[in-house]
C-alpha cells in the first residue's frame, strides 16, 4: 500500500492510473476506522478498480465549540486496517487548505435543517472537502455510508449540479450486535451511556412503523423519556433521521420508513 501525503503527488498519481486505462473508487473518511469504515472499503474494492482511502479530519466541517482538536487520530492503526483490505493508497494529507483559501461550494437545498440546523456551516465544509478529493483523487466512483444520510444527499445534489463525473455508491449502516450503529463517536461514550446508546435506534425502528405524522412525535418523546437530549426527529429522503446527544456525545443515526408506512400516508382516492 502506497500512503501519499502530498496533493500533487496523489494528483499525478490519479493522472497515471487514468492514462494506463484503470478506474479509481474512493472511499473518503476522517479516520478512526471502525468496522462500519471497514464495510465501505469492501464495497469499493468490489468495483474493482484502484481502491483510494482518504483520511483526513477536515477542520472546516466543525464548528468552533466542536470536537475537531479532540478528535481521534490513530494513523499507524487506520493505516494497518487500510492494508488488510487491500487499499491501494492511503491518501493522508496532513493539510488541504492554503492560508488564503477562500472558495467554497455550497449546497443550499438538502442542507438545510436536520444536522445544518444545529451544526452551521458543516455542510459547507463536507461539499467543500469532498469537492476537492474529488478534483484530487480523480475517482471514477466514490462510496459513502447511509448512516449519515443528510451527507449523501448534499454530496449527490453536488456532484450532480457541478457535473463531477463520479458514481455514486451509498453503502448500509453497520451496526454493533445491540443496533448502535458503528461511529469514530462511540469511543466518547462512558460505560453507563454506551449500555443506553442501543436504545436510540430501537426507538427509531419502532416508531418508524407508526403512521407517519405520528412517528416524528413518538420517537422525540420516547428518546427523552430515555434519558437523550433531542437535537431533531425527522422524516427525510423516506427515512426516519434524528441526532440526539447522550451526555457530551452527539449521536446520529436514520432508519427507512417502511413502504407500508409510506403508503399509509397517501390519502386513499374516494369511492
Ligand atoms: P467519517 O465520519 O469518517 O465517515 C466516513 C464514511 O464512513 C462516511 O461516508 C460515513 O457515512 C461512513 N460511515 C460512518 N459510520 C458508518 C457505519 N456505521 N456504517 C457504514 N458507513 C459508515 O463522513 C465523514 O467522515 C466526512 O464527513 C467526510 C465525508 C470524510 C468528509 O470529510
Amino acid at each position: 500500500m502506497k500512503i501519499i501525503r502530498k496533493t500533487v503527488l496523489m494528483q499525478q498519481y490519479a493522472l497515471r492510473c487514468k492514462r494506463e486505462g484503470k478506474k479509481i473508487v474512493l472511499v473518503p473518511t476522517m479516520g478512526a476506522l471502525h468496522d462500519g469504515h471497514i464495510s465501505l472499503l469492501r464495497r469499493a474494492k468490489k468495483t474493482g478498480g484502484c481502491l483510494v482511502a482518504s483520511i483526513y479530519v477536515n477542520p472546516t466541517q466543525f464548528g468552533p465549540k466542536e470536537d475537531f482538536s479532540r478528535y481521534p487520530r490513530p494513523f499507524r492503526d487506520d493505516a494497518a486496517l487500510c492494508e488488510k483490505e487491500g487499499v491501494d493508497v492511503l491518501f493522508a494529507p496532513s493539510v488541504l487548505y492554503g492560508a488564503a483559501h477562500s472558495t467554497w461550494v455550497e449546497e443550499t437545498a438538502c442542507s438545510v435543517g436536520l444536522c445544518g440546523a444545529s451544526r452551521p456551516s458543516h455542510f459547507k465544509g463536507v461539499a467543500t472537502v469532498v469537492a476537492k478529493l474529488f478534483n484530487i483523487v480523480q475517482p471514477d466512483t466514490a462510496v459513502f455510508g447511509q448512516k449519515d444520510a443528510q451527507q449523501c444527499e448534499v454530496i449527490r445534489q453536488m456532484v450532480g449540479d457541478l457535473n463531477f463525473p463520479v458514481r455514486l455508491i451509498i453503502a448500509p449502516t453497520l451496526r454493533e450486535r445491540d443496533g448502535l450503529a458503528m461511529s469514530s463517536r462511540n469511543r466518547y461514550l462512558t460505560l453507563e451511556e454506551r449500555m443506553r446508546a442501543p436504545q436510540f435506534h430501537a426507538i427509531l425502528e419502532e416508531a418508524s412503523k407508526l403512521p407517519p405524522k405520528r412517528v416524528a412525535g413518538v420517537a422525540a418523546k420516547k428518546l427523552g423519556a430515555d434519558g437523550f437530549v433531542v437535537d431533531y426527529v425527522q422524516i427525510f429522503q423516506n427515512r426516519l433521521c434524528a441526532a440526539v446527544f447522550l451526555g457530551k456525545t452527539r449521536l446520529i443515526d436514520n432508519v427507512p420508513m417502511p413502504a407500508v408506512n409510506c403508503a399509509s400516508s397517501r390519502k386513499r382516492p374516494a369511492k
